[in-house]
């Protein structure tokens, strides 16, 4: 069956002469290889792992890197990409499966290694040429495999061996391809953003032109040429991707843009009111504000299961923003602050990989049958660039540094009933812990701290009488992209001044936990 060639998506229009491609093998580490590159000023897309080298052609990038995955190559099924990839001239960096992947298809061999190699490794560089310009002798490196190339072919030159691992660098003789056994998209590979910054200047030819600022101002004369006279609506959830988009948006057509915040009764102290001061005296934009509370609380009422509490939230947020949308005239457009990860994971991306496994429990979407034409024009960014993107902007520090917050708000952090008098608590509780992370100077350094209300009593004693009172767990988690979190290491004193505020300011709380769960097994949330 003949493939059909997609349309190049606004990126690619964008940012064309600037080009590398990550073509993913299932690694967990494809999206932070895609985002050190861009860290290198160069424009990067993740690809699936079988496009074709007509395709590659045709989008014209300055590179390819072959990421990690874990299969073996000579396993059946494994995935593998067209052979003739390697032989359209350009610059090819395969790391670990990638580097495998590689020399295996120029007559290599790969196999189980004897010793297994995961975590740190010291490696030894005996070649300084190309990839390793400017690094020392002697590095450390992350590791994480099975396999590994045990013989090349007399094409490749090894370049780099550790202990275990003889052959943990390569170059080919005659073509510009080279393999790393090793992660240098990971952290704990100190000189991995050299020796990628080193592919992508020295053999890549790449200039590192690529800046956020052009993206903006391509993004912003785009929309005035799709948007035309028309008006766009942008649903603000008091998130920093909304926001980005509503200010990119109102910086290509000003007052043809219409926000609309459906207040759900489920949101942190304060939220509704920030989002609306910010956007109605900095961004002077037409704001609807619809307060949908009284409809939300009844429809969860009595509901306790975690997945009924998103279904009807989600009902009601359809409900109250369709209503408020239709009442605005000439609109034709709807933004939406789709991030990269998500056109990634859903594999919505023409070339991009599959959709991965991931739970979507997202249902605040809006269906599509709303008879809007959407715009997303954060699509191709990753979270730290939209936040760079929404200073770039002029959005405050308030906003930008956000964190996360779902879509179902407090409900699905009030586990079990969600009353009126339960949100309550949890909304002071919330902002004590949110304040005093913030007051320890840990905001930023944390992803999401934010506290849960437990179905849960038990016994203290207050003055010199007994209670009986709830629990409330305070959550605070340090993450890079969500997919995996850790508990933070907050200090003691900060612990211990969040419980006794808590205890202290919160009436009905006489019990504060604290959560040492990672992700996974545990979840983020609660619900
Ligand atoms: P979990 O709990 O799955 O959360 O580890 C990962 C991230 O997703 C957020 N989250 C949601 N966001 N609608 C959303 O818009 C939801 O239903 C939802 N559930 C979880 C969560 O806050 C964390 O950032």
């Amino acid at each position: 069956m003949a493939a059909t060639i997609p349309v190049p998506s606004d990126g690619e229009r964008r940012t064309a002469s600037e080009k590398v491609l990550v073509l993913d093998f299932g690694s967990q580490y494809a999206q932070l290889i895609a985002r050190r590159v861009r860290e290198q000023q160069v424009y990067c897309e993740i690809v699936r792992h079988d496009i074709t080298a007509e395709r590659i052609q045709q989008i014209a990038p300055r590179g390819l890197i072959l990421s990690g995955g874990p299969a073996s190559v000579y396993e059946e099924g494994a995935p593998l990409c067209d052979p003739r990839i390697f032989r359209l001239g350009l610059p090819v960096l395969g790391i670990c499966y990638g580097m495998q992947l590689a020399c295996s298809a120029l007559g290599g061999k790969v196999e189980n290694a004897k010793a297994r190699e995961y975590g740190r490794a010291h490696c030894r560089v005996t070649s300084h040429a190309d990839l390793f310009e400017g690094l020392p002798d002697e590095i450390d490196v992350w590791m994480s495999h099975g396999d590994q190339v045990s013989r090349v072919s007399a094409d490749f030159l090894p370049l780099a061996a550790t202990k275990t691992c003889p052959i943990a660098a390569v170059k080919h003789v005659s073509l510009p391809i080279f393999g790393l056994q090793f992660h240098p998209e990971v952290t704990h590979t100190p000189g991995g953003s050299q020796i990628l910054g080193n592919f992508l200047k020295h053999v890549c030819k790449t200039s590192g032109a690529w800046k956020l600022g052009d993206f903006a101002d391509e993004a912003v004369a785009e929309i005035r040429q799709r948007v035309g006279h028309s008006r766009v609506i942008c649903g603000l959830s008091g998130g920093v991707d909304s926001a980005v988009v509503a200010a990119l948006i109102y910086k290509a057509i000003g007052p043809q843009l219409s926000c609309i915040l459906v207040d759900n009764g489920l949101l942190r102290k304060g939220e509704a009111g920030l989002v609306i001061k910010e956007f109605s005296t900095h961004f002077k934009t037409d704001l609807h504000v619809v307060p949908g509370e009284d409809r939300f609380l009844d429809a969860l009422c009595g509901v306790t299961d975690p997945q009924e509490k998103r279904r009807r939230i989600g009902h009601c947020f359809i409900d109250c923003f369709s209503i408020e949308a239709a009442k605005i005239a000439d609109a034709r457009f709807l933004a939406q602050g789709t991030l990269y990860p998500d056109v990634i994971e859903s594999g919505a991306s023409p070339d991009g990989p599959a959709a991965t496994i991931k739970l979507h429990h997202n249902v605040g979407g809006l269906p599509k049958d709303l008879q809007f034409e959407l715009i997303e024009p954060l699509r191709d960014l990753f979270k730290d660039e939209v936040r760079r993107l929404g200073t770039q902007l002029g959005l405050p520090d308030e906003i930008v540094w956000r964190h996360p917050f779902p879509g179902p708000g407090l409900a699905v952090r009030c586990v079990g009933k969600v009353t009126q008098d339960r949100l309550v608590k949890l909304r002071e509780a919330d902002m004590i812990v949110v304040e005093e992370i913030k007051a320890a100077g840990l905001y930023r350094q944390t992803a999401q701290a934010f506290a849960v209300l437990l179905p849960v009593q038990s016994v203290g004693v207050m003055g010199d009488a007994r209670t009986y009172e709830d629990t409330i767990v305070v959550r605070s988690i340090d993450s890079e992209d969500f997919m995996t979190a850790d508990w933070s290491r907050l200090p003691y004193d900060l612990l211990a001044k969040i419980s006794t505020r808590i205890i202290n300011e919160v009436k009905g709380v006489n019990r504060v936990t604290y959560d040492i769960s990672s992700k996974p097994p545990a979840t983020i949330e609660w619900e």
